[in-house]
């Protein structure tokens, strides 16, 4: 065992760190093919960025860039603020604004954020982050489609139940466009979202003002969420 985990390296990492680490190498992945990459930025904002799991990697990967965090959750700020010193960390209303300068950031990141958000709240986010965007800047988000439920029926079906979706054969014949079921009894505002590709396209450039820059389904396989779809958009010079 000792061998193993030596020659395997978790006797230096956690296997969380390590899951975390593969999952920031699959986005880097993905982003690379529209050319982009999370190291070219010089102003970067971790949206929810909940525990500070990605936002101290980032700290570590990007030792100069400026990095901003934010999330609803003061507590999960105040652990940021612990764990990432040198990170700007601040607390967000439910909805917008944020307490940041018009065009102050060149990349919005926001890992399984809109996957939670109520269908006007994320259109208020969408609008925001446009806002603080600088022009050329990209706002990286990822959401739940149909892909990430399938993985669900098979692999975590336990959650899938938390959809509240009965039938999800018939659930994906529909092609609901916005699917939304609060999750938490005592958060009126946080829930589960499934967000269709088609809604996406037909919306998201429509009321950001910004242009897609990449879509890829199931960009990163997660669990217990099955995987997660990347969006990516540019804030053009419009
Ligand atoms: C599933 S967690 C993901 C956290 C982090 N991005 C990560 O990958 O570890 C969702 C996070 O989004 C935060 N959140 C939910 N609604 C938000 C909002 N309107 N503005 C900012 N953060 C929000 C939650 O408090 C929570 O920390």
């Amino acid at each position: 065992m000792e061998l193993f985990r030596n020659i395997c390296g978790l006797a230096t990492k956690t296997i969380s760190d390590r899951y975390d680490i593969s999952m920031l190498q699959q986005l880097e992945k993905v982003l690379n093919r529209s050319g982009v990459s999370f190291f070219g930025s010089r102003e970067f904002l971790d949206f929810g960025c909940g525990t500070g799991r990605l936002a101290q990697l980032f700290s570590g990967y990007m030792p100069d860039a400026k990095l901003y965090g934010c999330d609803v959750k003061s507590y999960l700020v105040k652990r940021c603020a612990r764990l990432v010193p040198r990170g700007n960390f601040f607390v967000n209303g439910v909805v917008p604004p944020l307490d940041l300068e018009d065009g102050s950031v060149d990349m919005v990141f926001a890992y399984s954020v809109f996957t939670h958000l109520k269908e006007d709240a994320h259109i208020q986010w969408l609008r925001e982050f446009s806002r603080v965007l600088k022009k050329g800047g990209y706002a990286v988000l990822t959401t739940h489609g149909y892909e990430c439920l399938k993985r669900m029926r098979k692999f975590s079906p336990e959650k899938l139940k938390k959809y509240q979706i009965e039938d999800l054969d018939n659930f994906m014949v529909r092609k609901e466009q916005y699917y939304w079921v609060q999750n938490l009894r005592k958060e009126p505002d946080y829930g589960l979202a499934v967000i269709t590709d088609k809604y996406i396209r037909d919306n998201w450039m429509k009321v950001s003002g910004m242009e897609l820059k990449g879509y890829e389904p199931a960009a990163v396989e997660a669990y217990p969420e099955g995987c997660q779809d990347l969006v990516i958009l540019i804030k053009g010079n419009g």
